[in-house]
């Protein structure tokens, strides 16, 4: 027998275009007590209490089971919620699972990806991981969606998100109708956070099937730590994914959990109404401050900090981020783009959080 030749490093085994890689790198999820943490976009709210009542019923004898693989009943239960057909919908592991398999359905090799930026960093991520050439869809400081542009990519899969990641503007339905006439590609409008926004894409799905639009219970639900998500599409692009999903990519609980807050309407409005509120209250005291501040959709701010002596820029954004950090507030500091490097995402809290940030926010700009 001849003796092993010299191994290789598991990284010289490994694709070449993973070895360049990098993991996208989420929000901080700090440990102990004490943190204001806006930084992620979670609901501050706890989910319906029906959640939890569905969840303990699942989590006994029938766990060792498999789950549904097609989450039938979620499926239907989404489908019905937006006037659709079970065979429009697919149910994800959060819809970042359901961003991955459109990239690996759409993206690799020959065809390119498309993304806007600044958007949801994730997005690049993805595109990386299958290897497919990136296409960019560039934003400017209006943050206004450029119709011709992004129609003009060449790409077979554009993502974008709107209302957008992390300014919070929305976006038309007539420029992303215009959109979908042009595009010779898949349009996925990413609608994570559509649920605190007036207008969405759902109804141009009936025309248009190069249209996708995935949602979450991430954040309007408050659900982040269950993990569901779920695309809207043509039955063929519904094919298409179950085909290449793991077959059970949503486990029991998680159904059953997502299931019980799609019902419990009245709570879902109610959270969502209290979010809008706080949003739009303390969208008007940064602007007091003298702060630009986009319009947001969403449950979080896109706000340019400005001292105590009304100077702004990246010094000022990251001064602000560090501060609050050291006073255990946590917000979420882009330094990487032209476009972010000024201004701070900070998610929509409790009335008491968004209290806290503004006390720290005075003591601030008195001491800088
Ligand atoms: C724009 C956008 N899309 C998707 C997601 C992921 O959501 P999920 O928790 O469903 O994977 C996020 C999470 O922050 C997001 O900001």
């Amino acid at each position: 027998m001849s003796a092993p030749g010299p191994r290789s490093s598991l990284v010289d085994l490994a694709l070449p275009h993973v070895r360049d890689l990098h993991a996208y790198t989420p929000g901080i999820q700090p440990a102990g007590e004490g943190w204001t943490k806006l930084n992620t976009n979670e609901n501050p709210y706890p989910p319906s209490p029906k959640v939890e009542a569905a969840i303990r019923a699942e989590a006994g004898e029938g766990l060792r089971k498999y789950p549904d693989p097609k989450s039938t009943a979620l499926r239907m239960a989404v489908a019905r919620h937006h006037g659709l057909r079970p065979e429009n919908v697919c149910i994800g592991n959060g819809s970042d699972d359901i961003l991955n398999l459109l990239t690996r359905l759409f993206g690799g090799g020959e065809k390119a990806v498309g993304f806007s930026v600044p958007g949801y960093s994730l997005y690049p991520v993805l595109a990386a991981i299958q290897n497919g050439k990136p296409v960019t869809l560039d934003f400017d400081r209006s943050m206004k969606l450029d119709v011709e542009a992004a129609a003009a990519l060449p790409a077979s899969v554009l993502f974008f998100t709107t209302p957008n990641a992390p300014t919070g503007v929305g976006f038309a339905n007539a420029d992303i109708e215009r959109l979908l006439q042009k595009f010779g590609g898949l349009v996925v409008a990413d609608e994570a956070y559509a649920d605190f926004a007036e207008e969405n894409a759902v109804s141009l799905l009936e025309k248009y099937p190069n249209l996708c639009v995935t949602r979450t219970f991430s954040k309007s639900h408050g659900l982040a730590g269950l993990r569901v998500g779920y695309a809207l599409g043509s039955a063929e692009l519904i094919d298409l994914l179950d085909r290449v999903r793991d077959s059970y990519n949503v486990n029991r609980v998680s159904q059953a959990g997502a299931l019980a807050a799609l019902e419990d309407q009245p709570y879902f409005q109610a959270v969502v109404g209290k979010i809008k509120r706080t949003r739009d209250e303390c969208a008007e005291q940064f602007r007091a401050r003298g702060w630009f501040t986009y319009p947001s959709a969403a449950n979080f701010f896109f706000t340019e900090p400005r001292d105590g002596k009304g100077r702004s820029g990246p010094e000022v954004a990251q001064g602000l981020y560090e501060f609050l950090l050291k006073n255990k507030v946590l917000v979420r500091y882009f330094p990487s783009h032209v476009l972010t490097r000024n201004f701070l995402r900070i998610s929509v809290g409790s009335d008491a959080e968004m209290l806290t940030l503004s006390q720290i926010i005075d003591l601030w700009q008195k001491t800088g």
